[in-house]
């Protein structure tokens, strides 16, 4: 008998209207420990929504939230953040002018036992956690503001992890990088899958995703085209589904697919 792996999240039938727009329509999708399945669709697709409800920003109107097997309610952001979720956002919410360190323990500082900061026990925790997430890293001594996008993005996803994150949300990672920055959250992303951590990652654009995403949910008018593994389809195959909502052979078809003649 195979052993059937209970998913860090499963998002079943998911609905969410703003006024008369259904900006999510009954979508379902899923995420396994260690695995990253890219969320991919056109502008306005509602990925971003979708997701919005894992992480607390905006409340379903219909449908059921699993966090390992068990059903659960996600209300607000510090919902999510028990149930292990943290999302990256586009925009990185790290302050500029404090460094490494003092980014991850923003808000819950580490004090010694007189109250005072203590800045030992943070650097040498900032250098553990960014030494495995980002081996190179090397610039703890300096403001946030001198650092690299790909540099900026490690010290934000080192902050998730220092908060126990086992599903991290990237919505469009790597949308304001160059080759080289993208490559480094490449770099980071497979550190994350090797700890363990799913990941869902979100981008209208298949070229920055496909090759580190082992699975893709194609989402078209709020509705979920259909999922694949990567390895089972091609990226034209996939463009397909994201332009015209045409089901390749390799993928499951979803409530969203087009009806073809
Ligand atoms: N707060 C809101 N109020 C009203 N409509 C909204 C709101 N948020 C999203 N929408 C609408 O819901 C739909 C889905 O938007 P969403 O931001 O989820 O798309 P997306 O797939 O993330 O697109 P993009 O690739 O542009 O980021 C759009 O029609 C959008 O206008
Ligand atoms: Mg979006």
């Amino acid at each position: 008998m195979t052993q059937q792996r209970t998913p860090l999240v499963e998002m079943r039938d998911i609905s969410i209207s703003f006024g008369g727009i259904h900006a999510v329509d009954s979508a379902s999708v899923d995420l396994f420990p260690g695995e990253v399945v890219a969320l991919l669709g056109h502008n306005g697709a509602g990925k971003s929504t979708l997701i919005k409800i894992l992480s607390g920003a905006y409340r379903r109107n219909a449908g059921e939230i699993l966090i390992n097997g068990q059903p659960v309610e996600i209300n607000n952001p510090r919902d999510a953040k028990q149930f292990g979720i943290e999302t990256i956002y586009q925009t990185l919410a790290v302050a500029d002018n404090v460094d490494a360190a003092a980014n991850l323990y923003l808000g819950r500082e580490l004090r010694t036992p007189w109250g005072t900061l203590d800045d030992v026990a943070m650097e040498a925790k900032a250098r553990e956690v960014m030494g495995r997430l980002n081996p190179n890293f090397q610039r703890f001594k300096e403001p946030v503001r001198a650092l690299s996008g790909g540099q900026r993005q490690s010290v934000a996803i080192a902050r998730a992890i220092l908060f126990d994150a086992r599903i991290l949300i990237m919505d469009e990672p790597t949308a304001a990088l160059g080759p080289q920055e993208t490559a480094q959250v490449g770099e980071l992303i497979t550190q994350l899958k090797r700890e363990g951590i799913g990941i869902f990652l979100i981008s209208h654009d298949i070229h920055d995703v496909f090759d580190l995403a082992d699975r893709v949910f194609v989402m078209k008018n709020g509705r979920v085209v259909g999922h694949a593994r990567t390895q089972d389809v091609t990226k034209d195959e996939v463009l397909g589904m994201i332009i015209m909502g045409k089901v390749p052979p390799g993928a499951v078809a979803g409530p969203g697919a087009a009806q073809m003649a």
